[in-house]
């Protein structure tokens, strides 16, 4: 009996073991179980903490808590929620397109945490040089690996829709092939690391003002011609672990709540795999809103369209969702399916893989890297007389405008980097073996200090990272001390700088047109040198667009050097030196006055006062496709760029005559001038235009030379397929290639066209069929050809 006790006992303590046990393994864990199956195990509350994320760290909704906030990466933008019981771990995203944006610094630790500041993306995009953002990508992707992150939340590829859009130096092109090609090398590069990215913002952000609740008009064709190729193309080309969704509607629908964008076109047609998730807060009609006690976004249309997260997320979103679960009120199906793009990206995250990061990746090597790159993005506008490169290191270097002082290396908001360090023009000339007028320096440096101190605490003031930003104003110079440096100084350089960022479109007066200060500047110190025989070379360190017509004619040179990161002034003096050839073109149109600008009617929106309804009127006639069909000339066309060298195009090929489903074109680029150089070579289409009108001709692809030497010639070829012929025909809810004769035109721009030749389709091909997605909510005339 007492054996028997016995053994009955230890029956029951291995019994009772087991039941533990079998709890325990009850709860599948993530990486040991399915991804069904932990969806499965999940309680509606644990479902809700991964679909809606846990807030922006440091923050209570919108409002700054006391101390550092405990995360793993201090400065990341956010991450999704752990459930610590299925083994679902937190994961890391961090900002931005022109670097890993973090904090620099940590309470009670001398380590620093600085990233680099690589040059923005109208920089980036402007080399034309998918191999070389693929370099830049790689380096970005090892600082973000290296620092712990698992997302970083770039690239930004909305198109240039108008020159004033606060973010456009974030963004590639007013074209949406170079936007795509760009974002998808970008993309490629950081992946190779095997951390994140997250193409944004999905789709037609193309304004800062009111962006959460701004409703774009936009014709169906449009949206897929224009504000949604460059997507497309990314995310056929380079898979993205992540897609932000945009802020704004699109037709009255909230992009974070759109079926047809989410759903029928990024899943259904592009066969999308990875996660969706909004912008911060995006649903909501406005930043004030998050904080008041009762505002929440449309969480069950933005889950049921297929945004599967949430970001930051609020704890109403959090309430909203939970009481919808548990009242059958939104798609279990749904729920699922986004839990499951959810996990299956926390699966590949370094986070899960246990990656040991160093906190130190190799900052010096990306400064080589960011340098180079920046150089290569630089548009050389005009050149007088072979006013650059300016090789002569006798006598001094007459260096005005403030910002050659304290050059701006990205713009604001999410898209700036804490970088270490940037090198200023007077730096970067003196760096290369100039000598620069000092009596100059000696007046700009406390002016500026002085002006920028008073510039930053009133940006402070205005809350911060999200604040608008004011231009310093020039420096005044006296007259007399104008001539005395046009006789002592060889040469004189002038510095244009601007800046912007999110939440804040830019002005049309005093920023898109120079303000008076600027104009003076121009004037005075042109004619003060001009008078000597000297010569004055303009930088523009902008982001975006400015007017040019009005003063471009009054000196001999202007570079376009961008915002260029870190390394700027080491940049620009490569370029400015002739130790680099500038092989940069323009992605976007620069007008001749703001009010030729196709869209320039309908920025940003309707009431002027404070804009609810945007108005897409210009249709697919955006940036040169507008210029160039109705004949308006532009100051620098899209595509245009000079170089050191000149080019020679000659052997236009065609691998048929009569296209039947794809054409090889080839070309011959032979560098006729006296220095080595790149060239841009821009291959666009004029096709028949019987069922729907056409832009005179698109662009529908490009490549890049190599190094060519004095004298030596390489082919580029390029394969254009159906698809590259097609417009998108409303009526018929597919991409159709016309048949029909087709031009060819090989441009150095979009209007300096080298060579061209023509090919037959004999009859219409329709390349894909679609949805009818994007219906509009209101009446609107669009503009025809
Ligand atoms: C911006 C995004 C950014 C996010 C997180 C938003 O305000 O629009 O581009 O990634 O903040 O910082």
């Amino acid at each position: 009996m007492k054996k028997n006790f016995k053994k009955l006992g230890l029956f029951a303590v291995v019994a009772l073991g087991s039941v533990q046990l079998t709890t325990a393994q009850k709860a599948p864990q993530l990486g040991k179980a399915s991804v069904d199956e932990v969806i499965k195990a999940m309680t509606p509350e644990e479902k809700v903490d991964l679909l809606v994320g846990p807030g922006m760290p440091g923050y209570a909704g919108l409002v700054p808590l006391e101390g550092e906030p405990d995360v793993r990466v201090l400065g990341q933008a956010g991450g999704n929620e752990e459930v610590n019981r299925l083994g679902i771990p937190k994961t890391v995203f961090a900002d931005g397109p022109a670097g890993l944006r973090i904090q620099p610094k940590r309470e009670n630790n001398p380590n620093t945490y600085y990233a680099t500041a690589f040059p923005v993306g109208t920089a980036l995009a402007s080399s034309w040089n998918t191999e070389l953002i693929e370099e830049v990508g790689k380096a970005m992707g090892e600082e973000v690996k290296e620092y712990g992150v698992d997302v970083l939340l770039a690239p930004a590829l909305n198109i240039h829709r108008n020159p004033l859009n606060g973010r456009n130096f974030e963004y590639y092109s007013e074209d949406p092939l170079v936007a795509g090609k760009i974002a998808s090398a970008y993309v490629k590069g950081i992946q190779s690391h095997d951390v994140g990215t997250s193409i944004k913002h999905f789709a037609a952000n193309n304004q800062e003002t009111n962006r959460l609740s701004v409703n774009a008009h936009i014709t169906e064709r449009a949206m897929r011609e224009i504000y949604l190729r460059g997507f497309e193309i990314a995310v056929k080309e380079a898979q993205p672990w992540t897609v932000m969704t945009a802020y704004n509607k699109i037709n009255g629908v909230y992009a974070s709540a759109n079926e047809d964008l989410l759903t029928k076109v990024l899943r259904d047609e592009w066969g999308y795999k990875g996660l969706v998730m909004t912008d911060w807060f995006g649903g909501y009609p406005g930043f004030t809103s998050i904080n008041e006690k009762t505002s929440v976004s449309d969480v069950v249309a933005q889950m049921e369209a297929g945004n599967d997260l949430l970001m930051p997320g609020t704890q109403n979103q959090k309430d909203a969702l939970i009481k919808a679960i548990k009242e059958g009120k939104v798609d279990e199906a749904a729920i699922d399916r986004n839990l499951r793009h959810i996990l299956n990206y926390i699966l590949e995250t370094p986070t899960v893989a246990k990656y040991k990061y160093s906190d130190d990746p190799d900052l010096k090597a990306h400064a080589e890297v960011t340098r180079n790159a920046a150089t290569e993005g630089m548009v050389l506008l005009k050149n007088e007389d072979n006013a650059l490169p300016y090789t002569s290191k006798k006598g001094t270097v007459a260096v005005f405008g403030d910002t050659s002082y304290d050059f701006i290396a990205g713009g604001t908001g999410s898209g700036d980097v804490n970088e270490a360090y940037t090198v200023s023009l007077i730096e970067g000339l003196t760096n290369a073996g100039y000598t620069i007028d000092n009596d100059l320096q000696e007046a700009y440096v406390p002016f500026v200090k002085e002006a920028t101190a008073k510039e930053m605490k009133r940006r402070k003031e205005e809350g911060g990272l999200l604040a608008s930003v004011q231009r310093i104003p020039e420096m005044p110079l006296d007259k007399e001390m104008l001539a005395e440096k046009a006789k002592s100084s060889e040469v004189a350089v002038i510095t244009i700088g601007r800046n912007a960022g999110e939440q804040h479109d830019r002005k049309i007066n005093n920023d898109f047109y120079l303000g008076q200060d600027e104009i003076k500047m121009i004037n005075s110190v042109s004619d003060a040198f001009h008078a000597e025989r000297k010569k004055v070379i303009v930088i523009l360190n902008i982001g975006g667009v400015i007017e040019t017509a009005s003063w471009k004619d009054k000196v001999d040179a202007v570079l376009l050097a961008w915002q260029a990161g870190q390394e700027g002034g080491n940049s620009v003096a490569d370029v400015f030196s002739g130790a680099k050839n500038p092989s940069g073109k323009l992605t976007m149109t620069f007008p001749m006055d703001y009010n030729n600008e196709p869209s320039a009617a309908n920025f940003p929106g309707v009431p002027a006062n404070d804009p609810k309804e945007v108005f897409y009127e210009e249709d697919v006639y955006v940036g040169y496709r507008y210029f160039n069909t109705f004949n308006v000339k532009p100051s620098y066309e899209f595509g245009f760029g000079k170089s050191y060298t000149t080019f020679e195009y000659s052997d236009l090929k065609f691998s048929t005559n009569n296209f039947k489903d794809e054409i090889e074109v080839s070309v011959k680029v032979k560098n006729t001038g006296k220095v080595a150089g790149k060239e841009v070579v821009q291959v666009y289409v004029a096709a028949p235009a019987k069922m729907v009108d056409k832009p005179s001709a698109e662009l529908r692809a490009f490549g890049k030379t190599k190094v060519l030497k004095p004298g030596k010639s390489e082919k580029l070829t390029f394969t254009l397929k159906a698809r590259d012929l097609a417009s998108f025909v409303d009526a018929k809810s597919a991409w159709i290639a016309e048949k029909g004769t087709y031009t060819v035109k090989i441009g150095a721009s979009s209007l300096d066209i080298k060579m061209a030749k023509n090919f037959t389709l004999d009859q219409d091909i329709t390349v894909e069929e679609v949805n009818n997605t994007f219906d509009l909510d209101v009446e609107m005339e669009t503009l025809k050809n």
